[in-house]
């Protein structure tokens, strides 16, 4: 086994998926496909001369290993807590926006695949096609923009989810989006996040729910690229504007739950549904 899938294996397959429903796999064998399909890969941990991380490499916040540095154990803590709000026993068609590598993905079709009287129906988008290879390689299949939804399936696609170009088929149940705004406000400006908050006001069935865990102003902070900080500079949108804005398309905010001392998670997440 190369280094660098053995290092990632043990720091983030094995950690991070442990029930194993996907097409009857063990855990141990999606890590097993994610090595012989090669995408068992490890990010550059750069730092700066201050010995602080260096995400230049990563525009989209596309980090290669994400899951290993947040430390994911058993489930997402961020899925534990919203449980409650997210009712998969009669929601059960789910997407999830900036997918990654899928880890918090399969998590969800855990959750929903074995659910009566059918299985659930589960998209995981990025815009970086090698986190998608990554997610597939782990379980799913792989769509692409046009074709039709597969009903009852796990499925990945690399779509920007900014690009006004881009629909996604059907409309969900679930719509999740964590920690990828203010990836798409820095590349995509306030127009971008703009036509984000509308697709998924549209997408979103009536009675769904949008769960958004957004950056911070703060942690908009340190910026390595100059469209970056352009769109930072003419920015208007800001995160604590979200849920005025939400509003305005429809989306009632339902719950805002907060991280404590001992949670995995940092940010704040809130929790909206569209009114029947
Ligand atoms: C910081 S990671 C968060 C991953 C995951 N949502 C989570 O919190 O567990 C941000 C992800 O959003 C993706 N992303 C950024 N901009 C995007 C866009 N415009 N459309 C789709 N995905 C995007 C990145 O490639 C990256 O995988």
């Amino acid at each position: 086994m190369p280094e660098t899938a053995s290092t990632l294996h043990d720091a983030s397959c094995s950690k991070s998926i442990v029930s194993s429903t996907l097409e009857g796999d063990s855990v141990e064998k999606r890590c097993e496909n994610r090595e012989k399909a090669g995408v068992c890969k490890k990010s550059k941990d750069v730092r700066d001369s201050n010995g602080r991380f260096d995400s230049s490499p990563y525009p989209y916040g596309n980090y290669r290993n994400y899951y290993s540095f947040r430390g994911v154990v058993d489930r997402d803590q961020r899925l534990d807590v919203l449980l409650p709000h997210l009712g998969l026993k009669h929601r059960r068609s789910v997407l999830d926006i900036g997918c990654c590598s899928g880890q918090v993905t399969h998590q969800v079709w855990d959750l929903v695949s074995d659910a009566a009287p059918a299985p659930g129906t589960v998209l995981g988008i990025d815009i970086d096609s090698d986190l998608i290879d990554d997610a597939v390689a782990a379980g799913g299949s792989r769509m692409a923009p046009g074709d039709v939804m597969p009903v009852g399936e796990l499925s990945f696609m690399t779509a920007n989810i900014a690009d006004p170009d881009v629909a996604l088929p059907g409309t969900f149940d679930v719509i999740l989006l964590f920690s990828v705004s203010k990836w798409i406000h820095v590349n995509f400006g306030d127009d971008g996040l703009r036509r984000t908050f509308k697709k998924i006001a549209d997408m979103l069935a009536p009675d769904g729910i949008f769960v958004i865990e957004p950056q911070t102003w703060k942690q908009y902070k340190r910026l390595f690229h100059d469209t970056h900080k352009e769109h930072k500079r003419a920015i208007k949108l800001k995160p604590d504007q979200f849920p005025a804005h939400l509003k305005t398309l429809g989306l009632d905010e339902i719950a805002h739950i907060q991280p404590t001392d001992g949670s995995q998670f940092k940010r704040d997440i809130f929790v909206f549904t569209k009114h029947a």
